[in-house]
């Protein structure tokens, strides 16, 4: 990074627009971005912030298959509802565009005719995959198969996501269509490659430049320039009838690859929001563009996407890839299919206006240099322990004494001990400090040098005591409330990147406008006189309840779905017809699980107590394969509560429990997810 840049370009992944946005996607590439452009947006530089939806590629017309509709209605649905999602969570783009813009079809369609005119690309004939059932050549996701390098037997025709190299469909081993499950045939077709072996020499000199890119990043790109026989061509058009069709005579029916398309959309999206001095941000060598993404992504970041640029001139490479890590949930790997995630519209139903808490606990847990995990447990103890015993205790306390002693107004300074002129000494360095981890890409540690600043305004009140203080030596309370509250104002600076609901919170309640951040090196922003607002709740405590349904959720969407991964559920034919009058005998009631046990020699069933809200009562249940005793303690459930009782292994069973079943006779849980239904509701 040199100090000549006289502005910045970042750009965030533009996400496939196939399903809503979970906190895998905020953690990996949004909620950085957001961060690093917020600070450099308060230190008043010139930045733009780029994203959009990714609308083309094969995720995309696979989920219009399985649901019946055309790829265009699958990404209208998506575009929306990320673009909602990311305004929601205060990303903060400038631009949130999308691939199937007509500036965007214009604008890639331009490009790959350019790299053409140049005769950049190589001509190739050569045997694709094909299904003869589905009568469609196979590529990407398409087609899965056994990884040559690392032997995963999921891994895609474009890419294999346990070891991260990129592929070619050709490469996997015993290769299957994902469109019938056949096994694919060979077939001859024409397509246009981007000779990266050629280019080799070209891309090694650009990330030589670069060893100072994080070392997950660098070291990944390093392994495929120096593995075996370093970087090998790639198709840069695919026959499919979804994307930007190549612009070229003799290719009808083709479309431009989607890693070719995808990062021009970064351009198209500029275009669209500066359409008259987009070029000073794509060509001018003195801007800054850095590429944020999550580290499947590297290889077409740092290799193709920049060899594109290189072949076509006049345009900047990257300065910098950040890549994060993957973020997995409980335990295991966050997936939309398996619906293993916690997806931000459903977030915000059960966490109103708590958006700062996720941002906060995603942030302080990024995986920034490895994989790491989000657990619920520990986004309670986030909230809990440091968002209100800290940051919301210092906050609290502050402002609470300011209106009780003074009416809200804030007292004047008097004179300074050794131990305030220290604490003013650490307070205007703090801004520095994030400043270092920042610029540097480490957003943990950033963060944790903001809750640093709490953590010092809790030990100066807890060392000075102003609340016993004020009965011998009013002067002296006045100097420190007048400190407190300096510091409650450079935490409204310092926290706004990180958590900027309650930045924006914390000034008004304050009264001040928003300060930038070079005035969180002051230590008097804060004027003497100045009458503050009325303290509103910054940070609430999160129950175990809360955290309980949180869970409980997941665990009915893993029971639902280890039988259905990759294969087509079959449906249990409907039962014969039966009257209304029939089905209103039946009362069925939500209840909560109490306890829970094994019976005694069996090994399907368990004996449950169940709060009914009628009563407490035994039911004996064959869910013992499905679920451990110990995990489903506090589960609400529906129960059938006028089935006449029944012996079971000795025991009198009053009751059943109602579940789903799916075709693998694998059972999960129905219960009222919305809070609120006591025990005793009624389900009709
Ligand atoms: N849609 C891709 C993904 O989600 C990312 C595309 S980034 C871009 O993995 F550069 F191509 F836009
Ligand atoms: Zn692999």
């Amino acid at each position: 990074m040199s100090a000549t840049y006289k502005r910045t370009l970042v750009t965030s992944a533009l996400p496939y627009a196939n399903g809503p946005v979970h906190i895998g996607h905020l953690a990996g590439c949004y909620l950085p971005s957001d961060i690093f452009v917020r600070y450099k947006r308060s230190k008043g530089e010139d930045i733009l912030f780029i994203c959009g939806s990714d609308e083309h590629g094969v995720p995309i017309t696979i989920k219009a298959k399985k649901e019946g509709v055309t790829p265009q209605d699958v990404v209208n649905k998506y575009h929306k509802m990320m673009g909602d999602s990311f305004k929601e969570f205060g990303i903060s783009f400038d631009v949130y565009s999308r691939t199937s813009s007509k500036t965007h079809h214009e604008t890639a369609s331009d490009f790959f005719k350019t790299l053409y005119d140049k005769g950049v690309f190589t001509e190739e004939v050569t045997e694709q995959y094909y299904d003869e059932e589905a009568k469609q050549f196979l590529a990407d996701r398409y087609i899965t198969g056994t990884c040559p390098k690392c032997a995963n037997p999921n891994a895609y025709g474009d890419q294999c996501e346990k070891c991260g190299s990129t592929l070619n469909a050709t490469e996997l081993i015993e290769p299957k269509s994902t469109l019938s499950g056949s096994k694919p045939v060979l077939k001859e077709t024409k397509n246009w490659f981007l000779p990266l072996d050629k280019l080799q020499p070209k891309i090694q000199a650009y990330l030589d430049q670069h060893k100072d890119w994080k070392t997950n990043v660098y070291g990944q790109c390093k392994s495929w320039l120096d593995s075996g026989d370093g970087l090998q061509p790639r198709a840069m058009t695919r026959d499919l009838d979804w994307g930007v069709p190549v612009p070229v005579k003799g290719a009808e029916g083709k479309v431009l690859y989607v890693w070719f398309d995808a990062p021009i959309g970064y351009i198209s999206a500029t275009k669209e929001l500066r359409p008259t001095d987009w070029e000073l941000y794509w060509k001018d060598k003195e801007t800054r563009l850095i590429h944020f993404i999550g580290k499947d992504n590297i290889v077409f970041h740092c290799i193709i996407f920049p060899a594109m640029l290189m072949e076509h001139g006049d345009f900047i490479l990257a300065d910098n890839v950040p890549a994060n890590e993957f973020l997995n949930l409980e335990g295991d790997k966050i997936s939309t299919s398996r619906n293993w995630a916690v997806w931000l519209h459903e977030y915000l139903i059960d966490f109103k206006d708590k958006q700062d808490v996720l941002r906060y606990t995603l942030c302080s847990n990024a995986p920034e240099t490895k994989d790491n995990d989000f657990t619920w447990a520990d986004f309670q103890t986030k909230n809990n322990s440091e968002l209100v015993a800290i940051l919301g205790n210092f906050v609290n306390r502050t402002l609470v004494l300011t209106h009780k002693y003074y009416n809200g107004a804030v007292p004047s300074a008097d004179t300074y001990t050794k131990e305030d002129l220290l604490i003013l000494e650490q307070l205007s360095a703090f801004p520095d400090k994030i400043s270092a981890a920042i610029e540097q890409f480490k957003f943990r540690e950033a963060l944790a040098e903001m809750m640093n600043l709490a953590r010092l305004g809790n030990k100066y009140l807890a060392e000075t005591e102003p609340w016993k203080l004020i009965k011998t030596d009013e002067q002296r309370v006045k100097t420190i409330m007048n400190i407190a509250l300096q510091i409650t104002c450079n935490l409204a600076v310092v926290c706004e990147p990180f958590i900027p609901f309650t930045s924006v919170k914390l000034f008004n309640m304050l009264n001040m406008p928003i300060l930038k951040w070079h005035a969180a090196k002051q230590t008097s922003n804060m004027a003497a006189g100045h009458v503050i607002n009325k303290d509103e709740l910054l940070f609430a405590k999160i129950e175990d309840a809360e955290i309980q349904a949180q869970i409980d959720k997941l665990s009915s969407s893993k029971a639902a779905n280890t039988s259905s991964v990759g294969s087509v559920t079959a449906i249990a034919p409907s039962k014969p017809e039966t009257s209304f009058d029939d089905f209103s005998k039946m009362d069925i009631r939500t209840g909560t699980i109490l306890e829970a046990e094994r019976v005694p020699k069996t090994d399907k069933l368990l004996k449950l107590k169940i709060d009914t809200g009628i009563d407490v009562r035994t039911v004996v249940s064959g869910i013992a394969e499905w679920y451990k005793p110990e995990d489903i303690i506090g589960q609400q459930v529906s129960i059938l509560v006028n089935l006449a009782p029944r012996k079971i292994k000795g025991i009198e069973s009053q009751g059943m429990i109602l579940m789903a079943s799916n075709s693998a006779d694998e059972l999960s849980f129905i219960s009222a997810t919305k809070t609120g239904f006591n025990n005793g509701s009624e389900i009709k």
